[in-house]
């Protein structure tokens, strides 16, 4: 296996014997002998498509568009999704991000898998446990990847998710979409339905979202559902890089349409009856929901006051070489990819780590295969609901102590979500012993 085949440009090699049998790899681990419930295929290209409202640009594409098809299951459905490469040159892979899939399948060129070469097919197999708002990218080469197109929305539904609109956010060669559209896009729905808008931001900043026309409730994180939360009007909420964020809200009953603000900019989607007029566009409310203290407290299952490992990392900036070029670096603790020491812990441990960024930008924290509680930010305690994240926005400045239980077993990556300071060194990972 050569080394540029893997991801931010090398690290742990497992399974690199398994090249030339992607199927036999996976099927290992996911239940071979079910009959899949959601079956997809998606062939990926390099081509010029189509932006709705704005032309057509260079990129890649999955089954000629991008994003990608929704994928769409229901909790507990075991999904099987065939990746074949036509013509992306540099290998793909593809990385179920927030979904907690078993290692195999987590989709990391150079950690769980090589990446698919032209010409070549994977198999993934997984069974969706929780219901939520996902999403699905190359995790090779990804910074440029999946800028350019090579990203879909994953939904998992459950009986009580109720209807739904997609919004899912992409900036484009500088051009911000909403679901692949620029400029004012337009879900119907009738007046007075109760519908669920899944925020994802697949860009490399933070991104505030809000509702004008409805008041609004935050009722999932990242996957998870907020406990009691409370009616929200004229605040806007922080989506993080890689993050999901859904709010729930009743499209008025008197013929008009809400406006969804996705950061600010031309682009935005209203919701609600067919030519519903909708409040004008704006810029985002200053006034923010604090995820730290909004519902109320639920119990998470475990224990972080009685942690059996602690880890400490701080995020910095040095100057220096890296990959034989001069610049102004990131490091965790010092280190830098793939010189960073992984964090050892082993299964059923309670793990607790204090995250603090002292490099001068904000970094958006993605840990694979598990959802850590935030338990405070810069010393002060979580009083609302459990707030469980995959994607974590960590301010310059800001310290977290953030838990999770060891609960599936792997090498697990844990990167920054902007997905350039990722190639710059901002990668670090979680092995089980
Ligand atoms: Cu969404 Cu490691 O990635
Ligand atoms: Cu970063």
């Amino acid at each position: 296996m050569a080394m540029g085949y893997a991801d931010f440009g090398g690290g742990p090699r497992m399974a690199a014997e398994h090249a030339e049998h992607g199927r036999e790899l996976s099927t290992l681990t996911g239940p071979a002998e079910r009959r899949p419930d959601v079956v997809v295929r998606l062939v990926a290209r390099k081509e010029r498509f189509e932006i709705a409202g704005r032309g057509s640009v260079e990129g890649y594409t999955l089954n000629h568009t991008s994003p990608g098809p929704e994928i769409r299951a229901r909790q507990g459905d075991l999904v099987e999704v065939t990746l074949v490469n036509e013509s992306v040159r540099d290998g793909m892979t593809l990385h179920w991000h927030g979904v907690d899939v078993p290692a195999a399948e987590d989709g990391v060129a150079g950690v769980t898998q090589d990446a698919v070469m032209p010409g070549r097919s994977f198999v993934y197999r997984f069974v969706v446990r929780d219901a939520g708002t996902y999403w699905y990218h190359s995790h090779q080469q990804s910074h440029e990847q999946v800028r350019n197109g090579l990203w879909g929305p994953l939904v998992v539904t459950s009986a009580k998710s109720g209807r739904d609109v997609l919004a899912a956010v992409h900036t484009y060669d500088k051009i911000r979409t909403v679901n692949g559209g620029y400029g004012e896009r337009r879900t119907e729905v009738a007046p007075g339905s109760v519908v669920r808008v899944r925020l994802i931001n697949t860009d490399n900043g933070p991104m505030a979202s809000w509702v004008d026309g409805a008041p609004y409730q935050v009722v999932a994180v990242d996957g998870t559902d907020v406990n009691q939360p409370s009616l929200v009007t004229g605040k806007s909420v922080l989506v993080t890089a890689g993050g999901r964020v859904d709010l729930l809200l009743t499209v008025p009953s008197d013929g008009t349409a809400v406006r969804i603000g996705l950061g600010g900019g031309p682009t935005t989607l209203v919701v609600g009856p067919h030519g519903g007029a909708a409040p004008a566009s704006r810029s985002a409310p200053a006034d923010r929901v604090d995820l730290l203290s909004y519902g109320k407290p639920a119990p998470i299952g475990f224990d972080p006051a009685h942690a059996n490992r602690r880890f400490e990392y701080r995020i910095g900036r040095r100057l220096g070489l890296y990959n034989g070029k001069p610049g102004l670096w990131w490091t965790i603790n010092g280190h830098q990819y793939p010189d960073v020491p992984m964090f050892v812990v082993a299964q059923g441990d309670v793990v607790r780590m204090t995250v603090r960024n002292t490099s001068g930008q904000v970094h958006p924290m993605h840990l694979h295969g598990h959802h850590v509680v935030v338990l405070s930010r810069n010393g002060v305690a979580a009083t609302g609901s459990p707030w469980r994240v995959d994607s974590l926005n960590v301010e310059d400045g800001e310290t977290y102590e953030i838990a999770f239980l060891a609960d599936n077993p792997g090498i697990w990556m844990d990167h920054c979500h902007n997905l350039p300071h990722a190639a710059q060194g901002l990668v670090t990972h979680l092995m089980y012993e």
